[in-house]
């Protein structure tokens, strides 16, 4: 989904989430588990004041499980509920709803006492484009619902899902803006797939994703493309220039005069890692995000 925000746009987005929070009792706030800070929205905060969060790192499936363990306990020290699922499987949705009641136990207990029969939590999903809001609605709701969400522009009837008769959910998303102002934000989401425009060259984002694996993942980059001496860390540009030209030379990415397509190189590379093909791998920790 190709978005294009601008002012006005975040406020529309903003408003209508806005609006959408007072029909729900918990919001769930889809990451990439991969990314966990980047695919934030850096007004979350503001925007859902008052409103019990749980944070779901979605496709865990294709992130470092220690590093999403790590994220997991950094959000819980934000004061969020924190789950990690894969809703392209499924795995870890159906945990969700007890997660959620969990949240709003102090809440339902007081119901309870006051002998009301309470009833099925209601809840919005909210997050950026591309992390998996309408993979997610539709596993939850088993079938494939039109999940259109909000657009600039657009609106349409809200309707309730139901999970499993204690969870509903709003068909439509919430859909929020990511932190574009920062670069290496966009290197991330462009590197992860979240953003598919080319308003970024392959090879720059290439380039950065390569520095993230020397450092954290070398192993696994040298073995996956046969690259003998890898360094612990590339220094510079020019450096990661290099890994991305011998993966070029590996893998048979040659123009003619024998000279490095890196572009291609750079195609190369990023489909590995977005599907999963160089191993589950995290792009941020927490400390570079508290930095
Ligand atoms: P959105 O509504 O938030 O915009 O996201 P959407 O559900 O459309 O999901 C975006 C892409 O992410 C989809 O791939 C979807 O299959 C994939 N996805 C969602 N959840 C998961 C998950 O837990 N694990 C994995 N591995 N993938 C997930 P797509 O339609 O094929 O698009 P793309 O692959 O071209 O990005």
């Amino acid at each position: 989904m190709t978005i294009q925000w601008f002012p006005g746009h975040m406020t529309r987005a903003r408003r209508q989430i806005e609006e959408k929070l007072k029909l729900i009792d918990v919001v769930f706030e889809l990451l990439d588990a991969r990314i966990p800070n980047s695919s934030r929205n850096p007004m979350i905060d503001e925007i859902t004041v008052g409103k019990p969060r749980l944070v779901l790192l979605n496709k865990a499936d294709l992130a470092d499980p220690e590093r999403t363990a790590e994220w997991g306990r950094h959000f819980r020290e934000l004061g969020h509920a924190v789950h990690a699922i894969d809703a392209n499987q499924g795995d870890g949705v159906k945990e969700i709803a007890g997660k959620a009641r969990e949240l709003l136990k102090e809440k339902i207990e007081r119901q309870i006492a006051k002998g009301m029969k309470p009833r099925p939590i209601r809840a919005l999903i909210v997050g950026i484009p591309n992390v998996g809001k309408s993979t997610l609605i539709n596993r939850l709701a088993g079938r494939n619902v039109a999940v259109t969400g909000d657009r600039p522009g657009v609106t349409k009837g809200q309707q309730w899902i139901r999970f499993g008769g204690e969870l509903e959910l709003l068909d439509t998303p919430g859909i929020l803006w990511p932190k574009f102002e920062d670069p290496v934000v966009g290197f991330r989401l462009a590197a992860t797939g979240a953003i598919k425009e080319d308003i970024l060259h392959l090879d720059e984002v290439a380039c950065f994703v390569l520095k993230v694996l020397v450092e954290e993942y070398g192993a696994v980059l040298g073995e996956r493309y046969g690259l003998k001496d890898l360094p612990s860390e590339l220094p510079d540009m020019q450096a990661a220039v290099e890994v991305l030209e011998s993966i070029g030379r590996r893998r048979g990415c040659i123009v003619s005069g024998g000279h490095v397509d890196y572009e291609k190189a750079a195609t190369v590379l990023l489909r590995d890692l977005r599907s999963g093909k160089l191993g589950r791998m995290t792009l941020e920790t927490p400390d570079e995000a508290a930095q």
